[in-house]
């Protein structure tokens, strides 16, 4: 790999977030999600200067101290709510996703119209402040992150004709954007192309955008389209997983454990199709007796999103569920609507089988993360609509999102298969994760750059 570069990082999300201790004093918070996670190893290698959005109100005011490290944009909270909690999501999140039900919903009205226009003044925010880091440090390449910033490449390039600009995408890219007026699907991929690489998890994704390129702006621009997969810091997790916090969770979840365990670890996300999940486990109990009393579904969600009307709703649909199948068997589901990360990592080392069932999902590093540390040759029951299926789908029990009965009958398959071959599977998935982490990922897309 090549040496130390210089590099602009832009997300919506930092590495850092701001608060108030209760004395007055300043905290410093890890940023959430996978991307964060993924894009922090770039720090210890690379010159990187991170530009992110000030989320909470200290956040604000470091991002007005000139001493401060942190390159913070500051959009007025009016914009940002439009930007972030109309268009990017739910919209843009749930055409991604594939998660409109189109009959009656979305509804395009004036609100929405108004939102597109603070998502177009946020982005030239980021923009203008990627165009005063560039004067900084004019050699630096710049990577756009996600579905937040479609716009700002364009701005930028229209600034600077020169500068080097890569885009990585980290949700799933979808062939129809029927949904989006074609005045702003066609600003999201000519935004995209104004970069000079626009890069996916998955061969699937890459695929559809060049497809969408070509029937909605007529061609790429130039652009070069490539995919990596994300992955995880497997060193980093193996040491969380003997770490004494996620311990002494584990040594609560053994005490308390049935003798099949059925996992779940998710965001409180329509994406993550959790009802569905749950309705596939009630559907096993229902039709294969001999599980009863044996097995226990156990869903760990963060919630997440809750400023956005279909994501409280959501949680509201998991509850009603999670009740209705409780009431038929008595105990079945310990749903925890929490963010305990620890205690997420406890319970990888526990299961026997793992659902990942999402409806479509970028990557999915749940996938990878808990076969990883798993203890007891726990089987993964995987969506093929998820872009980890695209690397572990030969090593998991594959199914289709929205095929209840199907589900059910993976879950049996899984419970019920010979030790020799769980062993295989998850050894196949812990040896592809160990060769293909976080490290070979960024790799991979400073590779691109340099192909620039
Ligand atoms: O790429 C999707 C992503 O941005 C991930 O980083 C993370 O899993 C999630 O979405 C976080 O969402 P939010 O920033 O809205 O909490």
């Amino acid at each position: 790999m090549a040496g130390r570069r210089s590099l602009i990082v832009v997300s919506n999300r930092g590495p850092v977030t701001f608060d108030r201790g209760p004395d007055g004093e300043r905290i410093v918070r890890r940023g959430g999600g996978g991307l964060v996670t993924a894009l922090r190893g770039l720090l210890d290698h690379h010159d990187v200067t991170w530009i992110a959005a000030a989320t909470t109100d200290e956040d604000r005011i470091a991002a007005a101290e000139k001493s401060s490290d942190a390159a913070l944009v500051a959009p007025d909270p009016d914009a940002y709510h439009g930007y972030y909690n109309v268009v990017a999501n739910p919209m843009l999140w749930f055409i991604q996703h594939g998660l409109w039900g189109r009959g009656l919903r979305p509804d395009l009205g004036e609100a929405f119209h108004a939102a597109w226009r603070d998502y177009e003044t946020v982005n030239r925010l980021f923009a203008k402040r990627v165009v005063v880091e560039l004067d900084n440090k004019p050699e630096a390449a710049v990577l756009f992150q996600d579905y937040h910033l479609y716009l700002a490449p364009g701005y930028v390039r229209a600034a600077r004709p020169d500068a080097k600009l890569a885009h990585f995408v980290h949700i799933p890219w979808p062939v129809d954007w029927t949904i989006l007026p074609a005045a702003m699907r066609r600003a999201v991929h000519e935004g995209l192309l104004a970069n000079d690489v626009v890069a996916f998890h998955t061969a699937r994704w890459a695929r559809n955008f060049e497809l969408s390129c070509d029937e909605i702006v007529g061609g790429r621009n130039g652009a070069r389209i490539t995919h990596h997969a994300i992955s995880i810091d497997t060193a980093e997790f193996d040491e969380l997983a003997q770490s004494a916090g996620v311990l002494a969770e584990e040594r609560a979840l053994e005490a308390s454990r049935p003798e099949k365990l059925v996992l779940r670890v998710d965001r409180t996300d329509p994406s993550k199709n959790v009802v569905r999940g749950l309705d596939a486990f009630g559907v096993l109990l229902d039709t294969r007796p001999e599980w009863r009393g044996r097995t226990r579904m156990l869903a760990l969600l963060d919630p997440s999103r809750q400023s956005i009307p279909e994501y409280v709703e959501y949680v509201a649909a998991i509850e009603r569920a999670t009740e209705e199948i409780n009431g038929r068997h008595r105990g079945a589901i310990d749903l925890q609507v929490a963010d305990n990360f620890q205690r997420s990592v406890a319970a990888y080392k526990q299961f026997d089988v793992l659902l990942v069932n999402a409806v479509y999902d970028g990557m999915n590093l749940v996938a990878k993360e808990a076969p990883l540390v798993n203890t007891r040759d726990g089987v993964l029951v995987l969506s093929e609509n998820a872009g980890a299926h695209e690397e572990l789908g030969e090593w998991a029990v594959t199914v289709n999102p929205f095929d209840v009965w199907g589900q059910a009958q993976a879950l049996h398959e899984a419970l019920s298969m010979d030790p020799a071959e769980r062993q295989r599977r998850r050894e196949g998935i812990c040896a592809q994760v160990r060769t293909h982490d976080v490290h070979a990922w960024v790799a991979g897309l400073l590779a691109d750059l340099d192909s620039v």
